[in-house]
């Protein structure tokens, strides 16, 4: 019934794709409110710290940097000398159960972990409640590894981890939407006066008095500079980066005891130009998603490379989130998307065409490479099953819809982020385990 994405791949119709980027395209601009680099030498025993004079003292992007003029990747790398420091210990392993290879379980008693319109940070994109799901059965899912099982949720005891600490998560909105439910996992067992949160902004904390201790989300798109840095206002027709820069975002980040990284759907938006710190014209390179996304990833990992002491500071990536906007990846024949999915694929092979693999083996590949220094949480798998877990239409749309849309309801279907509570809460609880 269900096929790989490699085998279908040729099949997919020029149409598919162009629905594919017009729904991205729709959902990423319809969020107003919130909204490389060359590895080398990984062995070496010095420890290089990164400075790059050109990122420096090139213009800071924004959403009105403009390309002078367009040229195509030449393929430059940019040349990181990147020395890790010598780490004396993999990450210790806590169990050889792979947590991320199982099954979701309807689990009413347990879950879900909060109430919805309890949580005082919940997201109008994310309340699907509240936004009119009638049915609920999205919550009550719990994710059970094979061969071994999770710690019961308890918010104490992962207070007591944070104690003291800044935990950073950095990304997108799918990370933002993993934020939203962190905080809604563990703001109850605080006080209403012990608690407070700083509005919108590039960088967003919530602080937890009692504890010490800081949530915080930083708009990161890219994960390197871009002109979509605007946490609000990142309504643009083209995606310009410095593929040599993390500096704008890093110089926040890198006071975090604990990070968690994304980025993924950003670069499935099409072509990317690429700005060089030292080009001094306004000629922009452009190059393709992956070629692009390899570069902003590479330019990260010179900065964890160079910069994280495993033993003081702990880091994870967060895989891709996988999308559900086609019906008959999962169910042969039919023609619809995530719109009215009630219930979790039961297929463990399951794999979507939303989850890129040639991304997936290059993000598999740069990890590799920072193995004592950022641990995986690779919700990608698990995710993929959980075609029912997506707003769909119940979320808040900040353009009114026309007639038209809604008379077909999957057409202007978000499913790509996802309701709370729901699977993100999964992802966080992965995350814990770990901590
Ligand atoms: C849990 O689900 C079962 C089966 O659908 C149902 O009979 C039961 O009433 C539910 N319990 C709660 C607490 O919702
Ligand atoms: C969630 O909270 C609301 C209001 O406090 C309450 O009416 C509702 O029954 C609660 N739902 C669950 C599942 O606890
Ligand atoms: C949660 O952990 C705290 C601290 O370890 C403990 O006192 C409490 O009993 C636990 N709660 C539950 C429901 O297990
Ligand atoms: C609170 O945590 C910060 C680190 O995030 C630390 O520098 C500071 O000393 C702590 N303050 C108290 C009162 O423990
Ligand atoms: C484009 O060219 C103008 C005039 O030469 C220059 O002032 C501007 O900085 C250039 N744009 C970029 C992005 O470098
Ligand atoms: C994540 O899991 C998938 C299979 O579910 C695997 O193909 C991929 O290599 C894993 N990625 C990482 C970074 O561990």
């Amino acid at each position: 019934m269900i096929q790989k994405w490699h085998k279908k791949k040729s099949q997919l119709p020029l149409i598919a794709i162009i629905i594919f980027i017009f729904i991205l395209l729709t959902i990423f601009l319809n969020e107003k409110r919130f909204q490389q680099i060359h590895i080398k030498d990984f062995d070496d025993k010095k420890t290089f710290s990164f400075k790059s004079t050109d990122s420096v003292n090139a213009a800071v992007l924004d959403r009105f940097t403009t390309c002078n003029s367009t040229i195509k990747y030449k393929g430059q790398k940019a040349g990181w000398d990147l020395r890790l420091p010598k780490s004396d210990k993999q990450r210790e392993q806590k169990d050889s159960c792979d947590l991320f290879s199982g099954r979701w379980v309807f689990d009413n008693t347990s879950y879900p972990l909060y109430n919805e319109s309890d949580c005082p940070y919940m997201s109008d994109q994310l309340a699907c409640h509240k936004h009119g799901r009638p049915d609920l059965d999205y919550q009550y899912w719990r994710w059970q590894p094979h061969g071994c099982n999770l710690n019961r949720w308890n918010a104490t005891e992962i207070w007591n981890k944070l104690r003291g600490k800044r935990l950073m998560l950095v990304g997108d909105s799918l990370n933002r939407g993993q934020w939203i439910s962190m905080l809604c996992l563990l703001e109850s067992v605080i006080p209403a006066e012990k608690k407070s949160i700083t509005p919108n902004a590039h960088l967003t904390i919530f602080r937890a008095e009692e504890y010490n201790a800081t949530i915080e989300f930083q708009w990161a798109p890219l994960l390197v500079e871009s002109n979509s840095d605007d946490p609000v206002n990142h309504r643009l027709d083209e995606r310009i980066m410095r593929p040599d820069s993390v500096l704008r975002h890093s110089s926040e980040w890198e006071h975090a005891d604990i990070l968690i990284f994304n980025s993924y759907l950003w670069w499935r938006q099409g072509p990317v130009k690429l700005l060089w710190s030292k080009e001094k014209n306004g000629v922009c390179e452009e190059a393709d998603s992956l070629e692009a996304m390899e570069l902003a990833m590479d330019a990260w990992a010179n900065w964890i490379g160079s910069n994280v002491d495993p033993v003081k500071k702990k880091v994870f990536f967060v895989t891709m989130s996988p999308t559900h906007l086609w019906s008959r990846e999962w169910e042969e024949g039919t023609e619809g998307n995530c719109y009215n999915e009630k219930t979790p694929i039961e297929d463990e092979k399951y794999w979507g065409s939303g989850s890129d693999l040639p991304t997936m083996g290059m993000v598999d590949k740069v990890l590799n490479k920072l193995k004592s220094q950022v641990s995986v949480i690779n919700i990608t798998q698990l995710s993929e099953y959980r075609k029912d877990g997506h707003p769909s239409i119940y979320r808040k749309f900040w353009d009114t819809r026309t007639e038209e849309q809604l008379a077909n309801p999957a057409s202007y279907s978000d499913c790509i982020h996802w309701c709370l509570p729901g699977v993100p809460d999964v992802w966080n609880e992965l995350l814990f385990h770990f901590l």
